[in-house]
C-alpha cells in the first residue's frame, strides 16, 4: 500500500492500522496482540518496570504502589500496597519517581468511627491476595486482603479506578467494620519528597483535590503537580482532611510546608478524605485527573477525557490504542514458542511507555510546540529506544524531536535526562546530539526546525554550561585544545562531577561525529570538517601498550583506553575495573566514581561506532578484534543489563563476522530476556532492555546516530513493519527458518529479489517497504564478510546517508570537509 505524503497523519495511521489489522486477522482470526503482552516482565529483582495501566506515551500511569523496590510503583517482589497513584516512570535506575497523591480505599472504619480508620502509610499498608494480580496493556487489577478488588485503567491525563467491595456481609479479620467506604488521598509521592502542599475536600460533591511541590527523582529543582478526584457510585456521607493519623471533619482545606531543615522530620501524611454510604452496586469509581498546570486543569482533563466514569469504555479505548500501536509489527510466528512471541510484544510495549506526552501541561514556558517529558535518560535511550520509536511510530518520534528542540529553545540546552519538568543528570556526553542526528538522517522532518536543532547540537559542542551535571558538556576548553577530557582537568568555565574522563571522551567524540553528519546534510561544510576531526579524539586516551589481567591471568589483549592527564602523560585504571569481575558498582555517578561510567575500560574501548575500521586496525587487525570481542562476551567481563553492552553484541559485523552477531543475540535471548517477572537483566530504563530484545529479535540492529542497520536473521520466519509516514510495509523473511534455532547463519540474501551481499542496510529499506530474504544455514558462510560488504567507517569507506536522503560516502564526507578546510 502506498499513500501520498500529504494525507494527514491520523488518516495515514488509521489506514495503516486497518491494513495491518486485516492482514493479521486474515492470518489468524483469534490473534490479539495484547494476549502476548505481559506487563509484569521486569517487575521483580530490580527491573523496576511500571506494571500498571498507561496509554502509549501517556502521562497518566495508574498503579498500586508497593512498600519495597517501588521505583516503578508496583513490584511483584515489593511487598504490600501503600495506595494507588496516578503517574509513574518505568524502569528507573535511581530512586523512585512520581507516585504522587496516593488514593487509598477502606470499606469502613472500626465501630463506624472515622478516626479509627487507617491514615498513615505505615498503618494503611495492606497485602494483596496471592494470585489476584491481573495485568494487561491499559489495565491492572489486584485484590487487597481487605477484600477490596481494585481495578484501574487510564486516559491520557486521568486515572480511573473501580473499587469493588464485598458488601455488608464482608468481614475480613481485623478489617471487619460497618460498611461505609472511606477514600483518602495522601499528599505524598514515592520518594517522600514533598516540599509543600494543599489538600481539599468538597462536602457537597465529595471531590478531593490538591496540589503539591515535589523533587524529581534523578535531577535538580522541584515540580508542582495537581490532582482532582471525583467519585461515583455512592452518596457522600462526610468529608474532611487529615494530618498524620488525625482526621477531622471540621476543616475542608489543609496546607503543609515541609521546609526540609537539616535532619528534617519525616514528611507526615497529610491529605483529604471522603466517606460514603454503602454503594448501591458495591462499587465506587474514582476518577483522578492530574495536571502540572492547576487543579482546575486536573479537573477539566478528567471531565473532558472521561465525562461519564465509564470504566469499560475507557479500558476499551486504552486497549485499542495499544493494539493500534503494536499492530505496526506483524510476524509470521509459525514454529515460534509463545514465550518468544511474548518477549517480542512485551518488549515493544515497554518501549512505548515513555517519553510521555505532556503537551499543554508545561508551566515553564508558553509554546505551541509539543512537549514530551520523562526522557529518562537519553544516555540510555539514544542507543535503541529512539531508533525503535522511529521505526514503529515515526510520527511520535517527530513530536519528540520537536519537543527536544523546543527545550533547547527555552532552556538553552538539550537535555541528557529529564523528568517531571526538571533537568536530570547527565551521565556522559551530550547524547541528545545522537538522537537528533539519528532522526535527521532517517528523514524525520515534518515541521521540525532543523536549523534550530543544529544550533542546539553546536551549542553542546561549543558552549560549556555553568552546571554540566545537568546539561551540555564539561571540560570543553581542554576538549578543544587537547582532544580529550583530562582526568585531572582544570575547568574554570563550569562545574560538574570530575569523573568519567575516559567514557566522556569517547562519547564526546561520537557526539561530534553525529554533529558532523548533520553539518554535512545541512550544508555547513566547515563544521563538517571540524567535527569530523574531533570524531577521532577517542584515540587520544588509547594507550597502545596497556595490558590487562583477568582473574589473575593475562589473556593477551594489548591496548586499552586509560586515564590521561593535562600534561599528556597517562595514568592507570585497571581495564577490568567496574566490570562484573572487579568492583562492579564502583563507577556510578558520584564523586568517588572512576574514569569510566557504569562499565569497564574493556567495554568502553569498543565504543567507536563512527570508525570501527580504525579501531580494528588499532587493536591489531580483524582476527585480534574478533577474538577480543568474543572474549568480552564470554569471559564474564560484560554485563548485558546496562545499555552500553547492546552495540557490542552486533559489532562482529565490522570484523566481517556477522554470524557471530547472530550467535550472541541468541546467547542473550531468551536466557537473559524472558517472560518471567525477573525476565530482564537490568533495570529497564524506560524500555531500553525491551528495545534491545525487540530489535535483536526483529533482525536489523540500528547503529544509533547513523543511517545503518546491521543485518541478522529475525527470530521468526518473517517480520513485517509498516511505516506510519509512507504507509509502506517492509519485510524480512528467513528461508530455511527452523524453530530450534540451529539455522541462524545467513548463507545468502536478496533485496527485492536481487542478490544482496552487504551485511548492513539503510533506513530507506523501511520507508520504501522493501523485502529482504535471508537464506539460513547451520554454519557460518562467507556472506557479508568481504571488505566491501562491511558497514561504513569514517576512516575507510563508503556510503552512509548524510542528511535528507542524499547519498554520500563517508569518505566523501571527510574529503569534502578536508578540501573546504584548506580554502
Ligand atoms: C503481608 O504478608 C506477609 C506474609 O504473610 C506478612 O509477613 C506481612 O506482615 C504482611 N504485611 C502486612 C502489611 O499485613
Ligand atoms: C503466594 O504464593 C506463592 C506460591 O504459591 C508462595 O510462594 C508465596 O509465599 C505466597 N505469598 C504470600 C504473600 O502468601
Ligand atoms: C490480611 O492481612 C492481615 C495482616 O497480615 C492478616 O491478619 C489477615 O488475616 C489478612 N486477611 C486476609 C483476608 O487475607
Ligand atoms: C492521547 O494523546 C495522544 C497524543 O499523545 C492522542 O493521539 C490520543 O488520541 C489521545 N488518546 C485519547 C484516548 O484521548
Ligand atoms: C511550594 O514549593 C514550591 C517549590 O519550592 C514553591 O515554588 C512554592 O512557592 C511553595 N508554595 C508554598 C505555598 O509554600
Ligand atoms: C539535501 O541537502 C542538500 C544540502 O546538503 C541539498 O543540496 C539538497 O537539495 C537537499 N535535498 C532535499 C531533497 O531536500
Ligand atoms: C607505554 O607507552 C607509554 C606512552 O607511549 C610510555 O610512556 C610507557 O613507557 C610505555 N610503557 C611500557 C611498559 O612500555
Ligand atoms: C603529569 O600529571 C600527573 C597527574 O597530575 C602527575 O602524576 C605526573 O607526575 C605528571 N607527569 C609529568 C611528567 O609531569
Ligand atoms: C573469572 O571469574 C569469574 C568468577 O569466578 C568467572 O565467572 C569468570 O568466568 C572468570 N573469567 C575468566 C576469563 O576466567
Ligand atoms: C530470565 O531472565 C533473567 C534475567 O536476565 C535470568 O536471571 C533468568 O535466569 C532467566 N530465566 C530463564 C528461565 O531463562
Ligand atoms: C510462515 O512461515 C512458515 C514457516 O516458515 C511457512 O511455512 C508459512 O508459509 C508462512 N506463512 C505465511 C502466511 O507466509
Ligand atoms: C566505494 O565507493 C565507490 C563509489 O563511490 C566505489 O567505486 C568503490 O568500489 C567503493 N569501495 C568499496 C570498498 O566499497
Amino acid at each position: 500500500m502506498y499513500i501520498r505524503t500529504g494525507l494527514s497523519v491520523s488518516v495515514l495511521d488509521t489506514l495503516l492500522f486497518l491494513s495491518f489489522y486485516i492482514l493479521v486477522n486474515a492470518q489468524n482470526a483469534s490473534f490479539d496482540v495484547l494476549d502476548y503482552v505481559n506487563p509484569l516482565i521486569g517487575t521483580a529483582n530490580g527491573g523496576h518496570v511500571f506494571a500498571g495501566a498507561s496509554l502509549p506515551f501517556g502521562m497518566a500511569k495508574s498503579s498500586p504502589d508497593s512498600t519495597d523496590d517501588n521505583q516503578g510503583g508496583f513490584a511483584t517482589d515489593g511487598g504490600a500496597v501503600t495506595g494507588f497513584s496516578h503517574m509513574h516512570d518505568s524502569g528507573t535506575g535511581g530512586s523512585q519517581s512520581l507516585g504522587n497523591f496516593q488514593l487509598f480505599p477502606q470499606s469502613g472504619c472500626p465501630g463506624d468511627d472515622f478516626t479509627r480508620c487507617k491514615w498513615t502509610k505505615n498503618d494503611r499498608t495492606t497485602n494483596y491476595t496471592n494470585g489476584s494480580v491481573e495485568a494487561r496493556p491499559g489495565y491492572f487489577a489486584l485484590t487487597l486482603n481487605t477484600s477490596i478488588r481494585a481495578e484501574m485503567t487510564v486516559s491520557n491525563r486521568t486515572a480511573l479506578y473501580r473499587f469493588t467491595f464485598q458488601g455488608s456481609n464482608s468481614s475480613s479479620g481485623s478489617h471487619s467494620a460497618p460498611y461505609s467506604p472511606l477514600m483518602l488521598v495522601d499528599l505524598t509521592d514515592l520518594p517522600n519528597s514533598r516540599i509543600n502542599g494543599t489538600a481539599q475536600s468538597d462536602p457537597e460533591t465529595g471531590r478531593l483535590s490538591g496540589t503539591g511541590a515535589f523533587s524529581p527523582s534523578f535531577g535538580v529543582g522541584s515540580y508542582i503537580l495537581n490532582f482532582c478526584a471525583d467519585f461515583k457510585g455512592a452518596s457522600v456521607r462526610r468529608t474532611g482532611v487529615f494530618d498524620n493519623n488525625r482526621p477531622s471533619t471540621a476543616n475542608n482545606v489543609i496546607h503543609t510546608v515541609d521546609d526540609g531543615i537539616d535532619g528534617s522530620p519525616e514528611i507526615l501524611p497529610t491529605g483529604s478524605w471522603v466517606q460514603f454510604d454503602a454503594p448501591q452496586n458495591n462499587e465506587i469509581i474514582a476518577r483522578v485527573g492530574v495536571s502540572f498546570i492547576s487543579i482546575d486543569q486536573a479537573c477539566s482533563n478528567a471531565q473532558n477525557e472521561i465525562p461519564d466514569f465509564d470504566f469499560e469504555g475507557t479500558r476499551q479505548s486504552a486497549e485499542d490504542a495499544w493494539r493500534k500501536k503494536l499492530s505496526v509489527v506483524s510476524v509470521n510466528a509459525t514454529g515460534v514458542s509463545n514465550e518468544l512471541q511474548e518477549v517480542l510484544y512485551s518488549s515493544l510495549y515497554r518501549s512505548m511507555l515513555s517519553p510521555q506526552d505532556y503537551t499543554g501541561e508545561n508551566y515553564l514556558w508558553n509554546s505551541s510546540e509539543p512537549y514530551y517529558d520523562s526522557y529518562y535518560c537519553i544516555w540510555d535511550s539514544f542507543r535503541s529506544i529512539h531508533p525503535l520509536i522511529t521505526l514503529l511510530d515515526p510520527n511520535s518520534q517527530t513530536l519528540m524531536i520537536r519537543s527536544l528542540i523546543d527545550i533547547y529553545r527555552h532552556l538553552g540546552k538539550l537535555p541528557d535526562c529529564r523528568m517531571s519538568l526538571c533537568k536530570g543528570y547527565t551521565q556522559g556526553g551530550s547524547n541528545a546530539d545522537i538522537v537528533l542526528a539519528d532522526s535527521y538522517l532517517k528523514g524525520i522532518n515534518q515541521d521540525v526546525d532543523w536549523e534550530t536543532g543544529y544550533e542546539a547540537v553546536i551549542s553542546d559542542a561549543e558552549v560549556e554550561p555553568q552546571n554540566w551535571n545537568v546539561e551540555g558538556r564539561g571540560g570543553l576548553e581542554s576538549w578543544k585544545r587537547l582532544g580529550y577530557v583530562p582526568t585531572d582537568d582544570y575547568d574554570p568555565n563550569g562545574s560538574g562531577t570530575h569523573t568519567r574522563s575516559i567514557s566522556r571522551t569517547v562519547e564526546y567524540a561520537y557526539d561530534d561525529f553525529c554533529i558532523a553528519e548533520m553539518a554535512k546534510g545541512l550544508g555547513h561544510s566547515s563544521d563538517n570538517v571540524k567535527y569530523t576531526r574531533r570524531a577521532s579524539n577517542w584515540k587520544n586516551m588509547y594507550l597502545a601498550n596497556q595490558t590487562s589481567s583477568v582473574n589473575g591471568t593475562d589473556p593477551g589483549f594489548v591496548g586499552f583506553l586509560q586515564p590521561r592527564y593535562l600534561n599528556q602523560t597517562f595514568g592507570f585504571q585497571d581495564p577490568t575495573l567496574c566490570s562484573p569481575l572487579n568492583d562492579f558498582t564502583g563507577c556510578y555517578l558520584n564523586p568517588d566514581g572512576h574514569e569510566t561510567y557504569e562499565g569497564s575500560s574493556w567495554l568502553y574501548t569498543f565504543f567507536v561506532p563512527q570508525d570501527m575500521a580504525a579501531l580494528i586496525e588499532t587493536l591489531g587487525g580483524k582476527q585480534k578484534f574478533i577474538d577480543r570481542l568474543t572474549y568480552l562476551h564470554t569471559s564474564g567481563l560484560l554485563y548485558i543489563g546496562d545499555e552500553q553492552a547492546f552495540l557490542p553484541v552486533f559489532q562482529f559485523h565490522y570484523g566481517g563476522r556477522p554470524a557471530l552477531s547472530s550467535h550472541f543475540a541468541h546467547y542473550y535471548i531468551p536466557s537473559q530476556f524472558n517472560t518471567t517477572n525477573v525476565g530482564i537483566p537490568g533495570n529497564d530504563d524506560s524500555g531500553a532492555m525491551g528495545s534491545f530484545a525487540a530489535l535483536s529479535m526483529m533482525g536489523l540492529w540500528p547503529v544509533s546516530g547513523q543511517n545503518v542497520y546491521l543485518i541478522t536473521p529475525p527470530f521468526f520466519p518473517s517480520v513485517s513493519v509498516g511505516n506510519g509516514q509512507t504507509g509502506r510495509t517492509a519485510t524480512i523473511r528467513n528461508i530455511n527458518f527452523d524453530s530450534g534455532y540451529s539455522n541462524i547463519y545467513i548463507q545468502s540474501a536478496t533485496l527485492n529479489g536481487k542478490p544482496y551481499t552487504k551485511n548492513w542496510i539503510t533506513h530507506d529499506f523501511w520507508t520504501n517497504g522493501d523485502t529482504l530474504e535471508l537464506t539460513l544455514g547451520p554454519k557460518e558462510s562467507s556472506w557479508g564478510q568481504a571488505d566491501e560488504d562491511l558497514p561504513p567507517s569514517l576512516s575507510t569507506t563508503n556510503a552512509t546517508t548524510a542528511g535528507n536522503g542524499t547519498n554520500v560516502s563517508m569518505g566523501e564526507l571527510v574529503m569534502e570537509g578536508l578540501r573546504t578546510a584548506r580554502l
